[in-house]
C-alpha cells in the first residue's frame, strides 16, 4: 500500500493540463539539436502542452519569446539563455506574473535569485577542469602549446568551461594556452578559427593540443588538422566537451582523444521539479546538477555511440 501511494504522489498529476513555453537558444550544435528532440519527447510522454520558440541564438528573440508566453499565460517557462547578463526585467515580468522559470543547461548572472525556480546544469566550471585534468596527465612533463575555441561569447558555458580548464593548468609551466578565440560553438567557426590557429602557429606544427568548449567546434577542429596535412588525435591532441555520437566516431578513428559528457535531457528533471512545484508547492531546489563524466579512447567509443542512439541523438 505505501509503494502504491508513493507510485501515487509521484505522478505527474497535472502534467497534462500544463503549458508550458520553452525558449531555445537554436540549433547550433549536435547537443543543441538532441536537446530540443529530448525536451519535446519529455513533454509528449508526460502529456504537456509545450510551446517551443527558437530564439536563433538572439537573446532579443528570448526576451520577445518570453513576453509572448507571459501574455499567453502559461504555466511555466523554460529558458536556455544565450549569454548570462541582462534577464532581470523580462524575468520579473514573469515572476509578477506567478509564472515559474527554469533554466535550462545555461546559467545566469543576477542578484536576485528569485527571477527562477531552479536551474538544471551540469558544473561547467568542472566540465572545464575535467577536460584540462586529463590534458595535463597526458602531457605529462613536454611541453605542450594549447591553443582553445571558445563557447559563444558571454554565454555562462564559455566563461566557465575556460574558467575550470585555466585552473587544471595553473601552474604546469610546460603547458601554455596560446591562443584562444570564440568558435560561436558552431563546426563553421570553430573549423575557421582552428585554420587561423594554424596559419599562426607554424603550420599547426607547434600546437600541441586543441581545448574545444563543445565537440561540434572539435569536429570542425578535426577538419582543419587533416587539410593542414596534420594527424588529429596524434599530432595534436584534441579534448573536447558534450559527447555527442559525432565525437566518439573521431575517437574511434583516432582523431580525438576526449570528451566530456553532458546530457542532453535537461527537460526530465526540470519538469519533474515543476510537476512536484505545481502539485504540492515543493520548491526545488536552486540547483539541480548533473553529471560530467570523462570519456577517452580507451571507452570503446563505438559502443559509447550506439548507446546514445534514441538519446535525442
Ligand atoms: O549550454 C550547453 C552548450 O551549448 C553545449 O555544450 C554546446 O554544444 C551548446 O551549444
Amino acid at each position: 500500500a505505501a509503494f502504491a501511494m508513493a507510485t501515487v504522489l509521484a505522478s505527474p498529476v497535472l502534467a497534462k493540463d500544463m503549458v508550458v513555453g520553452f525558449s531555445q537558444v537554436g540549433s547550433e550544435s549536435g547537443w543543441r539539436a538532441a536537446e530540443t528532440a529530448v525536451t519535446k519527447q519529455e513533454a509528449q510522454k508526460r502529456g504537456i502542452d509545450l510551446k517551443f520558440a527558437d530564439a536563433q541564438q538572439k537573446q532579443e528573440n528570448q526576451i520577445k519569446a518570453i513576453r509572448s508566453f507571459v501574455a499567453q499565460g502559461v504555466d511555466a517557462i523554460l529558458l536556455a539563455p544565450v549569454v548570462a547578463t541582462g534577464w532581470d526585467e523580462v524575468l520579473e515580468e514573469a515572476k509578477d506574473a506567478k509564472i515559474p522559470v527554469v533554466l535550462l543547461d545555461r546559467n545566469i548572472d543576477t542578484k536576485d535569485p528569485s527571477l527562477y525556480l531552479t536551474a538544471v546544469t551540469s558544473d561547467q566550471v568542472h566540465e572545464g577542469k575535467v577536460a584540462g585534468d586529463y590534458l595535463v596527465k597526458e602531457v605529462g612533463a613536454k611541453p605542450c602549446k594549447v591553443v582553445e575555441l571558445q563557447g559563444t561569447t558571454g554565454s555562462s558555458p564559455a566563461i566557465s568551461r575556460k574558467k575550470g580548464f585555466e585552473e587544471a593548468i595553473a601552474g604546469k609551466s610546460n603547458i601554455t594556452l596560446a591562443r584562444s578565440q570564440t568558435g560561436d560553438f558552431t563546426r563553421t567557426k570553430g573549423k575557421e578559427v582552428m585554420e587561423s590557429f594554424i596559419k599562426a602557429e607554424n603550420g599547426g606544427k607547434d600546437i600541441c593540443a586543441v581545448y574545444a568548449h563543445n565537440d561540434d567546434m572539435a569536429v570542425g577542429a578535426i577538419q582543419a588538422i587533416k587539410e593542414a596535412g596534420l594527424k588529429p588525435g596524434k599530432d595534436i591532441m584534441v579534448v573536447s566537451i558534450d559527447a555527442v555520437p559525432d565525437i566518439f566516431q573521431a575517437m574511434a578513428n583516432g582523431e580525438a582523444n576526449a570528451t566530456v559528457e553532458l546530457t542532453p535531457n535537461m527537460a526530465g528533471p526540470a519538469f519533474d521539479a515543476l510537476e512536484a512545484y505545481k502539485k504540492d508547492g515543493k520548491e526545488p531546489p536552486k540547483w539541480i546538477q548533473t553529471e560530467s563524466k570523462l570519456y577517452t579512447q580507451a571507452d570503446n567509443p563505438k559502443a559509447v555511440m550506439e548507446s546514445k542512439k534514441g538519446l535525442g541523438y
